[in-house]
């Protein structure tokens, strides 16, 4: 008989609704499945370094699919950053002795792009890695759709349309920020669900004239109210103003109409995950442990189409996935007389 698979899971970066069904959808799949051992690692790469882990039993696995956050904790640790004074990290070297140590025979890494990069680094440095793509920004190259972003998109929708009846009854523009330091995914698919008059995302260069103009012609038009939705991350003289504070201010000075803002934040990334999240996770899950039966190392799992599959790590590491400026939302958007701040 051969010997039984040892296996460590954790996550990584910013958390997302549907960590735990990636936990669950691998770790229930490695045991049931494929009778592998399972041990989850706390805080990211962070319990690596400190060999704080705990075995994961099928039993402690129940439960856990609607529950958001993650039960392993998570954090923004990089292993291979430099110091300040330039010198190597010896992090990785930590890493994998507790690997070699734990006698493991792959790594399950859960995370957005940094992630994805550091599980390259530590493949190079001989350990098995296995990346499962989540964030709520969308943004890992190489893959349609992330976990988390389905769950954010719905919350984001939600407040963009709770915003269309008090500005209504004020007759206000309503600016609202949405989470994405240098994607535009959610930004862009939460303000066209939820009928934003106005988008701006990073990729595109807005210019402001074109927005007040916009807003004003709005007016002029008597439409009553106008809602601007802004990523956080968008081009701005003086990044310590906030997106939302920035734009709110320039339409209220330039159009003179009453304008307030909105800062979603931290509830866009909290609670429980969709059923899409749910499905998509527990899939991502699920091929991972099957990637590790079949002994198919450093790779990330991905969608393409409807299909789950998998692409190397070195194709994705380093790399963003941005909202292409011909994006087909963008030019159905444009049609329906969304304002994106660029000349058409
Ligand atoms: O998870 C990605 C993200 O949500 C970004 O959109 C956001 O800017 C960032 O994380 C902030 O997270 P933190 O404060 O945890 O670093």
């Amino acid at each position: 008989m051969s010997k039984r698979k040892r296996i460590g899971i954790l996550t990584a970066g910013g958390d997302c609704p549907g960590l735990n069904a990636a936990i669950r959808g691998v770790g229930k799949t490695a045991i049931v499945k494929y009778n592998m051992k399972v041990y989850g690692f706390s805080d990211g790469f962070l319990g690596l370094i400190n060999k704080d882990y705990k075995k994961l039993k099928e039993k402690s696995l129940s439960g856990i699919l609607t529950l958001g956050g993650t039960i392993l904790g998570t954090s923004r640790l990089k292993p291979f950053k430099k110091n300040k004074d330039k010198q190597e990290s010896d992090m990785p070297m930590i890493i994998k002795q507790t690997y070699d140590e734990m006698e493991l025979d792959c790594l399950v890494c859960i995370g957005g792009n940094g992630t994805m990069k550091t599980a390259y680094g530590l493949s190079k440095e001989g350990l098995n890695v296995i990346g499962l793509p989540k964030t709520i920004d969308n943004d890992v190259w190489g893959t349609d759709k992330t976990f988390g972003f389905d769950s954010a998109m719905s919350i984001a929708t939600d407040a963009i349309d709770r915003l269309h009846t008090t500005a209504n009854s004020h007759k206000r523009i309503m600016v609202i920020e949405i989470m994405g330091h240098h994607a535009g995914w959610l930004a862009l698919y939460s303000g066209v669900a939820g009928g934003g008059d106005v988008i701006l995302i990073p990729e595109l260069d807005y210019k402001e004239e074109i927005v007040h103009d916009y807003l004003v012609k709005r007016a002029r038009k008597k439409k009553p109210y106008s809602i601007v939705v802004v990523a956080e991350g968008i081009k701005r003289p003086d990044k310590k103003i906030s997106a939302a504070q920035y734009i709110a201010e320039s339409i209220e000075k330039a159009t003179g109409i009453e304008t307030r803002k909105t800062i979603l934040g931290y509830i866009q990334r909290g609670g429980s995950p969709t059923p899409n999240d749910r499905l998509l996770a527990s899939g991502y899950g699920a091929f991972a442990a099957q990637l590790i039966a079949e002994g198919n190392y450093n790779r990330m799992v991905a969608k393409r189409g409807n299909d789950i599959t998998s692409i190397p790590l070195s194709e994705t590491a380093g790399k963003l996935r941005l909202v292409p400026e011909d994006h087909p939302v963008i030019e159905k958007a444009m049609g329906l007389d969304v304002c994106f701040g660029v000349e058409r």
